[in-house]
């Protein structure tokens, strides 16, 4: 999730505007950044590694002049940080500039039909396809915004660019599939970016372009259109009352909330994983005698979701192990023979890293899940896949577990069909399924926000509960342990719900409020007795199921019915509900959902 911004005005030189935009974009991404303006009938670029203060200690990014030009701050998809993978990127005569938000998934094949006609590539980015597809499209004689929109057309996957051509450099040309852009207005000096932290202490009138949007920017007009037809739109100018805090949060009050909400979103992103490197850790997974799926916290619970997809899809066992107990548990019998898949937003987790390296030097084959290129993990890992859900800023982790649930369950369906071990149809409505995966997440949020909101009144003045799920609905009750726990500081347990009569059962007493997650999938008889031995010992049951469950709603005294979903993708939107009543129960407590106490975003300690 990079930031982009651009800016064009009448009078007088953007790179201040661009700089000020570029800080207020810092928090979607900082592992390097860039600035280019027009000036004198030459792109001048300013890019490199690093965070935007000490990029701009090096190479004064305010001596840019121009009054036109962009800027980007980026969080490294393809292409680990550097210099060269710094946006902006141009095309071979140095006459286009883009910079991109966003992931395209057919940049390879642009770029060996580019490659083939001369065209000379700098960086490792799927971006840099961009400017030297419009340099062909200018070739042939098309204007620069023509030749912007037919670029366009060839592109598959998520994008939102600004381009500056030094042959039309009265005009900023920017387009939107998926990831947002937003334009903003003032007399005689337009402004674009991202998202409307980067401008709103310049203006407060905007306009949000939609899906399969462009526009012409010049100083005084904005002029949109679509990118398929060419045909002129109009499009509302809204008027925020926002702080620059509150842009920054999408109008959010909390970034754990806003996060929540982009699931739909980084779902969908996280789907468009480079099918080579997913390949390649199939292949590894296959060789391997043990398998080990190392994580810690949140990541660890996504490892014990991804054991049941392995097993379950493809035949293979795995074994999740907390990171933290590796060495401990398994460190002495690993050899040669064992596959690490190690899974880790931060890629920069003490626990993790320290059981790796032992591994390591005992020859064991690393292979890794994070959402951060450029880690420590991904330097340390034979190959590794990326999320793709951009940077998450609330100390507790949200759309994270759900993309590692997403490129888990991705990896056992190509090692199923790898392996031979399901059949055609299903490996075609298991894509299906998860094809549908970002809508079905959308109607759970939908469906969910009000009564978990209404229920955290009650929630907030628990001592304590329960949570208990059957077969990978055990990895949900896990990971809604987790959020309501630590954001709460509710103590709180949670178990197999087979489990809970060999012992936890003696804790309940009249009242005493029990979770139950229950799908309906293999597992749900079972979980009916389990609910009925509770019930006979005063457990109050909330249970969050299917939507047409009419046994389970009456046997549960609180109940949340969700969308039918195939029950190995379950904990993608089981866990939503407990997301939020997490959030909600930390406002009712007059807690701070974003730090919750004692707590860091990457733990780098032992
Ligand atoms: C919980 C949470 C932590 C992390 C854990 C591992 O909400 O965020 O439990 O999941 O510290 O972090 P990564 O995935 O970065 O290795």
């Amino acid at each position: 999730m990079c930031g982009i911004a651009g800016c064009i005005s009448k009078h007088g030189a953007v790179s201040k505007i661009l700089f000020n935009a570029l800080k207020r974009l810092e928090y979607r991404g900082y592992d390097s950044a860039g600035m280019c303006t027009i000036n004198n009938g030459y792109l001048q670029i300013k890019k490199d590694q690093g965070k935007i203060d000490e990029i701009n200690a090096r190479l004064n990014f305010l001596s840019l002049e121009g009054n036109i030009g962009i800027a980007h701050t980026r969080w490294a998809t393809h292409g680990a940080p550097s210099q060269v993978n710094a946006h902006p990127h141009v095309d071979c005569e140095k006459k286009i500039a883009v910079v991109h938000n966003g992931v395209l998934e057919n940049f390879l094949e642009i770029k060996q039909e580019l490659e083939a006609r001369k065209h000379v590539f700098l960086s490792k980015t799927d971006t840099e396809v961009i400017p030297h597809l419009i340099e062909e499209y200018l070739k042939l004689g098309l204007s620069f915004k023509d030749a912007v929109r037919e670029a366009c057309k060839k592109l598959r996957g998520s994008y939102a660019i600004a381009v500056i051509c030094v042959e039309e450099p009265d005009k900023i040309v920017i387009a939107r599939n998926e990831s947002p852009l937003v334009v903003g207005l003032r007399d005689d000096i337009k402004f674009v970016a991202s998202d409307v932290a980067a401008i709103i202490e310049y203006t407060n009138k905007v306009i949000f372009l939609e899906n399969g949007d462009m526009a012409v920017v010049t100083p005084e007009i904005v002029e949109i259109m679509r990118i398929d037809s060419g045909v002129l739109v109009e499009r509302r100018i809204t008027e925020l009352n926002w702080t620059v805090e509150m842009a920054s949060k999408g109008g959010y009050l909390h970034y754990f909330i806003k996060e929540i909400y982009e699931q739909p979103h980084t779902i969908k992103e996280a789907l468009r994983v480079q099918e080579k490197y997913l390949d390649l850790l199939t292949e590894f997974l296959d060789r391997g005698k043990e398998i080990f799926l190392l994580a810690s916290g949140t990541s660890y619970n996504a490892c014990i979701a991804g054991s049941y997809m392995f097993s379950k899809l493809a035949r293979l066992t795995t074994f999740p192990v907390i990171a933290s107990e590796f060495i401990e548990n398994y460190g002495r019998s690993i050899s040669i023979d064992t596959v690490i898949l190690a899974v880790s937003q931060s890629g920069e987790t003490a626990d993790v890293l320290t059981a790796l390296d032992y591994a390591r030097y005992r020859a064991a084959t690393i292979i890794a899940i994070t959402n951060v290129l450029g880690s420590t993990l991904t330097r340390i890992a034979r190959a590794y896949v990326l999320q793709n859900a951009g940077p998450e800023i609330g100390v507790a982790a949200s759309k994270t577990f759900t993309s590692q649930l997403m490129v888990l369950a991705l990896l056992a369906l190509r090692l199923a069909r790898k392996r031979g071990k399901i059949s055609q149809f299903e490996i075609d409505d298991f894509s299906d399924k998860l094809n549908s995966m970002p809508s079905l997440v959308k109607k759970v949020l939908e469906i969910s926000d009000k009564p978990v909101k209404e229920l955290s009144k009650e929630v907030a003045k628990f001592n304590s509960i329960f949570f208990l799920g059957r077969g990978i609905s055990y990895a949900t009750a896990l990971e809604a342990r987790l959020k309501v726990m630590e954001l709460t500081y509710i103590p709180c347990i949670a178990y197999p719900a087979g489990e809970s009569k060999h012992g936890p059962i003696s804790v309940i007493e009249d009242g005493y409020p029990v979770f139950f997650i229950a799908p309906n999938d293999e597992t749900r008889k079972h979980v009916i007795g389990n609910i009925m031995e509770m019930k006979a010992r005063g457990a109050k049951i909330y249970c969050v199921g299917s939507e047409d469950d009419r046994e389970l709603i009456e046997l549960s005294d609180w109940y949340l019915g969700l969308p039918h979903v195939h029950e190995l993708l379950s904990p993608v939107i089981y866990v939503i509900p407990f997301q939020l009543l997490a959030y909600y129960t930390a406002l009712e407590k007059k807690l701070d959902p974003d730090k919750p106490r004692n707590l860091a975003k990457s733990v780098t300690v032992l």
